[in-house]
């Protein structure tokens, strides 16, 4: 089937990524980075079991706006029966471009159900439920791994479920024992291309300093893209933490820019963030979005002070007043 993976591919150029983040990749940020040129845009992963048994929340986290598309929702879970009901409930109510499945998250939580990274030393497990997600859609499949859970690494795993038709592969270069740190293994993400047909996005340091090479700073973005790019020989790359608070890295990416900006430049981004989650979830958003107010703040001079005002705001209004105190800048109200 022709899948917008393949079309995206087809482009003839790489492919920019953004990479799920529970916590994180909502819509108002899946929305704000689509516009600094992100290709294809990820969901928080969203439980299976959550989908089959108590919908209605997990729904209302995974809506969308047509301008993310394509949109991919992403799936974790341990049971193929769930997985298989996830993926029809998923078709059916948010009809999104594309669904993958979580073969990679290391959290304590998701493990102890069985779920996320443990699972690629599972494959008997693994492939079933990439079956069973095939079979219950009719949506492009893709997958999110690591380079090695344990006694199993990519090759293996990919090799044992080749002959599935799964349309994507994200590959975090790291092992799961290595977590969120340390350098990212491009020459098995590399081989990774003799063992796979589908489209391969490489995903780790992009972004974040001195994680793709220790002398690396976190503003040379375009350099680890292109770096990450030419050593995995990968159709595209993935982009998590490198993204919060400097959306326009997919930006950046794609013309060599320099990924520093004014501080009123950072100010009208976070007002559009901002405004964009009022209008998906309400007041709880901007309080749930602190996190990400602080990682704007971060590389402005007197981002300590900064970031100490933008924990306690609840509301736009309170955001504004603490630009409003910052370096005497006008509010920006035109939006980008
Ligand atoms: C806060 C946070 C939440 C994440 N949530 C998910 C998730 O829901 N699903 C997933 O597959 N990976 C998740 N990841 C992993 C990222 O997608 C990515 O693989 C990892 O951070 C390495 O890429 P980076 O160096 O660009 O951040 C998460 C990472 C972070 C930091």
């Amino acid at each position: 089937m022709r899948n917008f993976w393949e079309k995206s591919k087809n482009k003839g150029r790489p492919i920019y990524a953004l990479a799920p983040m529970a916590g994180y990749t909502d819509s108002a940020f899946r929305r704000i980075c689509k516009k600094f040129g992100a290709d294809v845009v990820y969901s928080e992963m969203a439980s299976a079991t959550a989908l089959v048994y108590d919908p209605a929340k997990t729904l209302e986290m995974l809506k969308f706006d047509p301008v993310e598309r394509p949109y991919v929702v992403q799936l974790f879970g341990a049971k193929p029966e769930h997985f298989a009901a996830a993926a029809r409930i998923i078709t059916e109510k948010i009809g999104p471009d594309g669904i993958d499945i979580n073969f990679g998250c290391p959290v304590k939580k998701v493990a102890k159900q069985g779920a996320g990274a443990i699972l690629m030393d599972n494959m008997p497990l693994a492939r079933e439920i990439v079956k069973s997600v095939i079979d219950s859609t009719d949506l492009p499949v893709s997958i999110k791994t690591r380079t090695r859970v344990n006694n199993t690494d990519i090759l293996e795993f990919l090799d044992f479920v080749r002959d599935l038709d799964i349309a994507a592969l994200m590959i975090h270069g790291r092992t799961l024992k290595q977590g969120f740190s340390g350098s990212i293994d491009t020459a098995i993400i590399k081989k990774a291309r003799d063992h796979f047909d589908g489209v391969i996005i490489a995903n780790g340091g992009v972004g974040v300093a001195g994680l793709v090479a220790p002398e690396d700073k976190r503003d040379n973005a375009g350099s680890h893209a292109a770096g990450l790019l030419a050593r995995t020989g990968a159709d595209g790359i993935g982009i998590a933490r490198g993204a919060l608070g400097r959306p326009w890295i997919f930006k950046a990416v794609r013309t060599g820019q320099d990924i520093a900006r004014s501080p009123r430049a950072v100010f009208k981004v976070v007002l559009e963030h901002a405004r964009l989650t009022e209008e998906h979830k309400g007041g709880r958003g901007i309080v749930e979005m602190r996190g990400q107010l602080c990682a704007y703040a971060a590389g402005l001079s007197g981002a300590r002070d900064l970031r100490r005002r933008l924990v306690g705001v609840k509301t736009v209004k309170d955001i504004e007043e603490v630009f409003r105190g910052y370096e005497g800048l006008r509010v920006p109200d035109n939006r980008f």
